[in-house]
């Protein structure tokens, strides 16, 4: 990556010009005690790990959290917004509940309790630098970082739509765009970015108004025939893009297929207004498995959710919504993607097995951020075929959720944004008896004796069945 000059325009000059002050004032007090938080050696680092993918010079974000000077007047707002932990408003955006369920998942930017310890006490004690030689070195950000799993395979660019400033909500097809290919790829992830003329500074402050795509969800079809093409196979449909989403990653055992001749075909897609007229495209990055490789896994149908048994009322917390579906096939689910409207606060997934009950997971919810969270491979949910998945939708529609226009209405479900949705878009693979096994073979392996327990994996300590592995026999030693 080579590095390239930034400037920060004239509301940079003027915030390096406030800092200088503080800055001075901090270099006449005496070196910070070997105990104390110092900016170089402890926040500087949570900063490149965190948050410095959206909060740099061309970042998603308002605000660069890179040098000292441009970190050290949010202190306290940053020790404010790690502090939320999992609940709206938290940063960096991922809600998973801690004391709950299913803690690894892959690109999780999420603080540790010690980490938010130390954003406290650096703010509280004044935000001192401490030693430049601490410093980790800068990561360098030019036109690669835009993209959060590094150099994808193939871009797809969208045409430019121009919104304006004011103006009705559009939804539509937006066309197709050809993939290009004279051969089938398999797709081991996918990133979709907005790309637009709004300006990264501070102007903007929320995550809807630097961006007018809503959301688009599309798939990948071969012209002329009927069905989608590869849907058996892993393709046809595409995890939704959404304002704020992070990017898929498929398991190695599931990569989509992206067909030879296919075109993506953006089918249905939401424009909004953000205040200014904005020109702006959709890009979608896929990166592939080698040629030649084959998933073994084929994608679940299973969808859970539901949109009629929605009663949303007026100024009331902690209203709950249930959803319930008995799996058919054993079933490895791959990612959580917690679905809600405004009202919505926070979504459990649970896994029903016989007389227990696992919650898999708890997050919290913003509407602002659509998150989805993507399971680490030895650590996704491995659920036998009539497991009962169960669903719990958390909504507040008092004042203390500020994302609901009118929250003294009555709603129900429905597709418009001041209606309701609750589901799970996550999405997950069927195994046969044989994949499910070895599976459990593998997981079995990770767990130190009959005192612990995988969650998630309800017949990990069940007897291991005549078609198992050799290497599951060999686990009660
Ligand atoms: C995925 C991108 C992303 C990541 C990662 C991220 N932020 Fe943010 N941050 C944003 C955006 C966009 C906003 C403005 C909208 C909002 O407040 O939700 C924001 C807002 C903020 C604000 C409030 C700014 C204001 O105007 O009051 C603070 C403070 C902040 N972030 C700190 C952090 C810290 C500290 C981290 C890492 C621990 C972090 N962010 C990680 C995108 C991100």
């Amino acid at each position: 990556m080579a590095s390239r000059p930034r400037s920060s325009g004239l509301f940079g000059v003027l915030l390096a010009a406030s800092v200088m002050t503080t800055a001075g004032t901090i270099a006449q007090t005496p070196a910070p005690a070997s105990g104390d938080v110092t900016f170089a050696r402890d926040i500087a680092p949570i900063l490149q790990r965190s948050c410095q993918e959206c909060h740099h010079a061309e970042g998603v974000a308002p605000m660069s959290l890179v040098t000292y000077e441009e970190v050290r007047p949010w202190a306290k707002s940053m020790k404010m917004r790690t502090a939320l932990r999992s609940q709206r408003g938290a940063m960096p955006p991922f809600f998973v509940e801690k004391t709950i369920g299913i803690q690894k998942f892959k690109h999780d930017p999420s603080l540790s309790d010690e980490e938010i310890g130390k954003v406290a006490k650096w703010a509280d004690s004044g935000g001192p630098r401490g030693n430049p030689a601490d410093m980790p070195k800068a990561l360098e950000f030019d036109g690669s970082d835009k993209w959060t799993l590094g150099e994808p395979d193939l871009i797809l660019k969208s045409k430019d739509v121009t919104v304006p400033a004011i103006g009705p909500d559009h939804w539509g097809d937006f066309g197709l765009i050809p993939t290009g290919l004279n051969e089938d790829r398999y797709v081991s992830s996918v990133e979709v970015r907005e790309v637009n003329d709004i300006p990264h500074d501070k102007s903007v402050a929320t995550v809807g108004g630097r961006y007018v795509f809503h959301h688009m969800t599309y798939e990948s079809i071969v012209e002329g025939e009927r069905a989608s093409s590869g849907a058996n196979e892993g393709g046809g449909s595409w995890p939704i893009h959404e304002v704020g989403r992070n990017a898929d990653i498929f398991p190695p055992e599931a990569g989509r297929l992206l067909a030879a001749h296919s075109s993506l075909s953006l089918n249905a897609g939401h424009l909004h207004s953000n205040g200014r007229e904005t020109k702006g495209h959709l890009e979608f990055a896929f990166t592939f498995f080698p040629r030649g490789y084959k998933p073994i896994y084929k994608r679940s149908g299973v969808r859970l959710g539901d949109g009629i048994n929605i009663d949303v009322r007026p100024n009331e917390s902690g209203q709950e919504l249930h959803a319930y579906s008995v799996l058919q096939e054993h079933t490895k689910y791959i990612t959580f993607e917690p679905h809600l409207h405004a009202p919505g606060v926070r979504m459990c997934l649970e896994a029903i097995w016989g007389h227990n009950i696992q919650t898999l997971n708890c997050v919290g919810y913003d509407h602002n951020w659509v998150k989805q969270y993507v399971y680490e491979d030895d650590a996704a949910p491995l659920l036998p075929k009539g497991t009962i998945v169960h669903l719990i939708g958390f909504l507040d529609t008092t004042a203390a959720n500020k994302n609901p226009v009118d929250p003294r209405n009555w709603a129900g479900g429905g597709r418009r944004s001041v209606a309701n949705m609750f589901i799970d878009l996550g999405y997950s693979v069927t195994l046969t008896e044989d994949q499910f096994q070895a599976e459990m073979a593998k997981r079995r392996k990770n767990m130190k004796s009959r005192n612990d327990y995988d969650i998630g994996c309800p017949l990990c300590w069940a007897p291991p069945t005549a078609t198992a592995t050799p290497s599951t026999a060999a686990v009660g030693k």
